[in-house]
């Protein structure tokens, strides 16, 4: 009969994992490939905020959002049309979610990815009570939103991208997972304007959302200046930025 054994180790970066060791098999991988990708504090000069847990969700439903954002002004900007695949990456509990779906219609699919499965279940229940059918969710790493190669038209991340504690390999997987002409749509509060109640880890300046993602092969196709409290930048990939490493 064969024996197996289940040991849990630490190991040096306090990731435990659990081995199985079987007395027929006992050749065991290699452990670096169960090790997480290590995580920053700090990004180029920039203080990385902690993710919004799930106990704080109804923040993203609070009344105030649709002065101090304009959630509809900043849609339209996203042109979305029957048939686009978008992914809402970073989605919460699915405040855009579920107000793109109906825009790229049954032809089109939104993809809801986040860390946190209760935000994604959460949304589930509402895609449910709304029977919107056009939504994936994906349950996404800290450093990899699962997303495939070329799926994606536009991602979308609303006040999300200050809170990656892997903003290298995130944005590395979004210059994949894009379509040769997909965009990012990136809101980001502004840390320019002191009268933007928002705490500081929370808001960017354009200038640094510039340096961090020049620096990851993307550059600016166009920005847009009139929301309420938010920068609204649209990237693209910079095909030259390959050659230049
Ligand atoms: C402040 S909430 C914003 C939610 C939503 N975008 C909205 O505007 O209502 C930030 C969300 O980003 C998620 N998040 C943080 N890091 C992430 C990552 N690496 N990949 C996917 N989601 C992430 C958090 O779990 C959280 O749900």
């Amino acid at each position: 009969m064969t024996t197996v054994i289940l040991l849990s180790i630490v190991d040096e970066s306090s990731v435990t994992v659990q081995l199985a060791f079987c007395q027929e098999q006992p050749k065991v991988n290699s452990l670096a490939k169960l090790e997480e990708p290590k995580g920053l504090t700090k990004y180029l000069g920039r203080r990385i905020a902690q993710p919004m847990g799930y106990s704080h969700r109804n923040w993203l439903s609070r009344p105030e959002r649709i002065q101090e954002e304009n959630p509809q002004e900043m849609l339209e900007q996203l042109n979305l049309k029957d048939g686009l695949v978008v992914c809402d990456l970073g989605s919460g509990d699915g405040y855009h979610t579920v107000q793109m779906s109906p825009r790229v219609g049954p032809t089109g699919k939104v993809v809801a990815v986040d860390i946190q499965p209760q935000m994604l279940q959460a949304l589930s229940r509402r895609l449910a009570e709304m029977k919107l059918e056009n939504v994936d969710t994906v349950l996404g790493e800290l450093w990899d939103p699962k997303l495939q190669e070329k799926s994606v038209d536009l991602v979308l991340m609303v006040d999300v991208y200050h809170e990656f504690s892997h903003p290298v390999q995130m944005l590395s997987a979004l210059r994949k997972a894009l379509k040769p002409n997909g965009l990012i749509a990136l809101v980001e509060f502004r840390a320019e304007d002191p009268t933007v109640l928002i705490r500081a880890e929370h808001k960017m300046t354009k200038a640094q959302i510039l340096k961090e993602y020049t620096a990851n092969g993307f550059k600016v196709a166009k920005e847009y200046d009139r929301l309420p409290w938010q920068h609204l930048m649209f990237m693209q990939r910079d095909e030259s930025w390959d050659d230049q490493k």
